[in-house]
């Protein structure tokens, strides 16, 4: 008789890891399957775990449901534990995103996601990020405090070099240098007239800094002709303060002032970096069949366009209906997504099926 092969979680991780197939969704326990995943194989681990006390999914009955401790100091060990094993199944040069939120108990807001980041820090976890999801919800009951409206999303390292492709990332400048009045001007407006004069009239300046200080201002100006920035300003000794500090032992830029006479602060055509605070309306789609707490597909695009490298592997621990592994096929990465929950494994594969379908 022949014996039927039923493939174990393993294998199909495995298939994900070393055979690039796309992706693969494993049910069970996050903790047990993690255990089994080699070291070093994982690019980026993008993740909201169940939160503590929410009592939200259709999971919460099962025995390894995370978020059902009734001390919530038992919740942070265990995801602190999760933590570990992706430390360990993370690549040298790898990324955690991790989105938590907070929670009320006993009147108190319980600073649970800083909780949580503080023990994975003591367990060599670096914390680059701490960016603020701004969800900007509507209404709240309590009458007594302010809305809620932000979450955490915790961006941590395993080594101090990492995988950061911050080109891809830019956000493309929204206003450029333009002709006003017959001549070229900065984004908003500066078309160095009034430092040329502050140079020429400064009493601060000696001669050999007066000369300098023109030259770079031709330089400047030069950039912004042929589109290599879009905006600058200049600092002059004497006519400026320097920006956050005059103190020299503080300030580089002030020691620059000092020695110098002047500084300049480029802003470069290619656009500058996103800032650590995020709107983004949480997602409502998926939530009315099936899910609470769904990643908005925007949430998760920088991330793995920053930390996961064309083709290398996004790992959800706490996949849900399977948004980052979708979202990191879209952009051309593998994904392997785990969860307690058959349920919702089921309508991931669905989704990416319908996606792959789309796509090839
Ligand atoms: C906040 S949701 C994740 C939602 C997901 N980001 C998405 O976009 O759909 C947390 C998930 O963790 C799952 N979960 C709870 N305990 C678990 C455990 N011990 N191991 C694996 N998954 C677990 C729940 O079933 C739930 O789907």
């Amino acid at each position: 008789m022949n014996e039927i092969a039923i493939e174990s979680p393993l294998d199909k991780i495995q298939d994900v890891i070393e055979n690039g197939t796309r992706y693969a969704f494993i049910t069970g326990d996050s903790l047990n399957v993690l255990k089994k995943i080699p070291i070093n194989s994982i690019n980026c681990v993008i993740t909201s775990p169940p939160y503590w006390n929410l009592r939200e999914y259709d999971t919460n009955h099962f025995e390894n449901s995370i978020g059902n401790e009734s001390d919530y100091r038992d919740y942070i060990i265990t995801l602190t534990n999760i933590f570990i094993e992706i430390h360990r199944i993370i690549k040298n040069d790898g990324s955690l995103w991790l989105n938590l939120g907070d929670k009320y108990y006993n009147k108190a807001l319980m600073g649970i996601p800083w909780r949580v980041a503080l023990s994975l820090m003591d367990k060599g976890w670096i914390l680059r990020n701490d960016i603020i999801w701004d969800q900007m919800k509507g209404t709240q009951s309590a009458k007594d405090r302010l809305r809620d409206v932000y979450e955490h999303i915790f961006h941590f390292v395993k080594n101090k070099t990492y995988y950061y492709n911050h080109d891809e990332i830019r956000i493309e400048p929204i206003r450029k240098p333009k002709i006003y009045n017959g001549e070229l001007v900065s984004a908003t407006g500066v078309n160095g007239k009034k430092y040329r004069k502050q140079i020429a009239e400064s009493n601060s300046l000696n001669e050999l800094e007066r000369k300098n200080a023109n030259i770079a201002l031709d330089e400047v100006l030069n950039d912004l002709a042929i589109g290599k920035i879009v905006d600058f300003r200049m600092t002059i000794r004497g006519e400026q303060r320097a920006f956050h500090s005059e103190s020299t032992s503080i300030s580089g830029r002030a020691k620059e002032l000092e020695s110098k006479g002047y500084y300049i602060l480029k802003m470069g055509a290619n656009g500058h970096l996103p800032s650590d605070i995020w709107r983004i309306a949480p997602e409502d789609t998926w939530r009315k069949d099936a899910h609470y707490a769904v990643f908005p597909e925007e949430l998760i695009i920088n991330p793995i366009k920053a930390t996961c490298p064309d083709d290398g592997i996004v790992l959800d621990p706490f996949s849900g209906t399977g948004s980052a592994v979708a979202i990191a096929i879209k952009l051309g990465r593998r994904g392997i997504g785990i969860d307690i929950s058959e349920n919702y494994n089921k309508i991931a594969e669905e989704r990416v099926k319908n996606l792959k379908n789309q796509l090839f």
